[in-house]
């Protein structure tokens, strides 16, 4: 089954309202990319401004509570972000996972919730670099994507990110071959659990995607886009990679 290629940014705690613009020029962009879907997950506090300001725009938010609503201070949960324009939120990125400490069965309860509220959910695993040293990675994420996928969910609403945790931000990257390994054994495992709609599931990769090596990261089997981080902050950089999807 073709699956559409799937371009996400992630801006992490980066940007304030003057970076509207860089968002802009991205999203008129990625008008002109038939055949590419793209998102830009920017902090809490851009997503209604970048909704409101930008027509086209495909907003996403970086994480949700996996309650409704409650006394959890400084929290937002998925019927706001939906609330706030968001279509899409990551869940159980590596740097929430070992700076707040969540665990698979949070980003599980975390990723339900959000697909309840209505929105899609790119759902982050990626092992550490001892565990690739060590020869374990596909064992290593294969138990994430266990622990962490709602018991039941939408294959077409919802998306996996192979993020290895030693390629964010340093500017390493896994070998093609490495990477395909991974999302070949990631869908072969959804398809144990869910059967043919695995076909349906994207599977991203995400780790020091650059427009420079973009093209070759995403010729690799089975990877349906990319979750970029760094290189998403600006069109100059940005663009270059939602074109090498194209
Ligand atoms: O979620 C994206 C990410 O963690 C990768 O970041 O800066 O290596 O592209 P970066």
């Amino acid at each position: 089954m073709a699956r559409r290629k799937y371009i996400v940014g992630n801006w992490k705690m980066n940007g304030t309202k003057d970076a509207l613009g860089e968002a802009r020029a991205i999203f008129e962009a990625a008008l002109n990319r038939q055949g590419v879907d793209v998102a830009l997950c920017p902090p809490f506090t851009l997503i209604g401004p970048m909704v409101a300001e930008i027509s086209d725009a495909v907003v996403g938010a970086q994480d949700c509570h996996a309650a409704a609503s409650g006394a959890f201070t400084g929290s937002v949960s998925a019927a706001m972000l939906s609330d706030a324009g968001a279509a899409v939120t990551i869940v159980g990125h590596s740097e929430r996972r070992e700076a707040f400490g969540e665990a698979d069965s949070d980003v599980k309860a975390k990723a339900g919730a959000a697909l309840g509220a209505g929105l899609g959910v790119i759902l982050c695993v990626g092992e550490p670099r001892d565990v690739r040293e060590s020869g374990g990675a596909v064992a290593h994420v294969l138990a994430q994507v266990a622990g962490s996928l709602p018991d039941d969910f939408d294959p077409a609403r919802l998306a996996i990110a192979y993020e290895p945790i030693w390629a964010i931000g340093t500017g390493l990257v896994p070998t093609v071959a490495d990477v395909a390994e991974m999302h070949g054994a990631i869908r072969g495992a959804l398809a144990e659990r869910i059967g043919a709609g695995a076909g349906q599931l994207r599977i991203l990769y995400g780790g020091s995607v650059t427009g420079e090596n973009a093209a070759e990261l995403l010729s690799a089997g089975d990877v349906d886009g990319a979750l970029v981080g760094g290189a998403s902050l600006t069109a100059a950089k940005f663009v270059p990679i939602i074109e090498a999807a194209a």
